[in-house]
């Protein structure tokens, strides 16, 4: 088990990019879900020994990560957002070089254990082909090879799908999920679908701080009831932007199709109750301070008050204040 408490990163600037995080990480494969700037990165680089907190703790199966980064470093596989590649190595070439900069030692030789690695993540038919030429899910596998070098317990993997392709990413989706069936493997991600595809349970963080730790059928279950969908005229979508929460908005068939979270009160007109996806739930966290307690909007103790939220705002903006606020009856 991996426990932060009260971890706290203050870059120059001063930019406080984590604010007092608190998690417990169990065995398997956990999420940690946030938009650009959330502080996803800044909180993996601390986990694996290369970033220093301003202050907090950090336990990997009670045994202190701080205090001596250089001992468990062995125990840790890690997998950074731009991993540097030589492009003219061959993969096995690349390989070997990372393992060697790792300190990983084999009794049979780094080139064979790098032929085991590779097969690991079904890349031996690529071995002596040149790094250049690997496609991006290709490549990530690569890093994931070095990543599982000495059979860590924990990996942290930062972003690792964003830019794959549909067909790679499902391959990438099943080589994490083995990996997780016996080590813990925190993974972060701005994409909900890697999330609800692998993750039992995941955090949210926003702005440097957890905005929710759930599983996504917690998720869904406390905003089930309360979507509903519709289609909208272009034109309208801005003032029901207003005056309406709304999670998604897609073009579809030249029309709007537009899902609104109404807790209480009655929907737009024509709109029609959907099933909620993580995608609702995860919108709904971007923009407020939780997630509402299931079925809290069949009997509401809370007013929910809306702000106006323009076009243009993204829920994508960790620092943004939300745009709406609870508030005792
Ligand atoms: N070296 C640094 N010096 C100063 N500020 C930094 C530094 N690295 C990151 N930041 C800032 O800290 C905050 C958190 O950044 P971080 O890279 O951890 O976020 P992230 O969730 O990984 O974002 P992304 O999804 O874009 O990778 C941001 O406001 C960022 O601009
Ligand atoms: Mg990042």
């Amino acid at each position: 088990m991996l426990v932060i408490r009260e971890l706290v990163k203050v870059y120059p600037g001063p930019v406080p990019a984590l604010q007092g995080i608190s998690l417990d990480v169990p065995r398997g494969m956990f999420g940690l879900l946030g938009p650009n700037g959330a502080g996803k990165s800044t909180l993996m680089r601390i986990l694996a020994g290369l970033l220093e907190p301003t202050s907090g703790q950090i336990t990997l199966d009670g045994e202190d990560l701080l205090a001596d980064p250089e001992r468990i470093w062995n125990k840790l596989g890690y997998l950074p957002q731009e991993f540097g590649f030589y492009p003219h190595l061959t993969g096995e070439a690349m390989l070997v070089h990372l393992l060697r900069l790792k300190g990983v030692r084999s009794s049979g030789g780094l080139p064979a254990l790098a032929g085991e690695l590779l097969e690991r993540v079904n890349l031996s038919f690529a071995a002596k082909r040149r790094v250049k030429d690997y496609s991006g899910g290709m490549r990530q596998r690569l890093g994931i090879a070095q990543a599982i070098a000495g059979d860590p317990r924990l990996i942290i993997v930062d972003e690792p799908t964003a830019g794959l392709d549909p067909e790679e990413r499902l391959r990438f989706y099943r080589l994490l999920a083995e990996l997780a069936e016996e080590r813990t493997v925190l993974l972060s991600t701005h994409i909900v679908e890697d999330v609800s595809v692998l993750c039992p349970h995941f955090a949210v963080i926003r702005g440097g701080k957890l905005v929710a730790r759930t599983t996504p059928g917690e998720a869904r279950a406390s905003i089930e009831g309360a979507i509903f969908e519709g289609h909208v005229r272009k034109e309208d979508l801005l003032k029901l932007r207003e005056s309406r929460f709304v999670t998604q908005a897609i073009l579809f068939e030249g029309k709007n199709r537009v899902r609104v979270w109404q807790p209480e009160g009655a929907p737009p007109d024509g709109f029609l109750p959907v099933p909620a996806t993580l995608e609702d739930s995860y919108l709904v966290l971007m923009r407020s301070d939780g997630l509402p307690h299931p079925h809290e909007h069949a009997a509401p103790r809370h007013k929910v008050e809306f702000e106006a939220w323009g076009e243009d705002d993204e829920p994508g903006d960790g620092g943004r204040p939300p745009p709406f606020r609870r508030s005792a009856p």
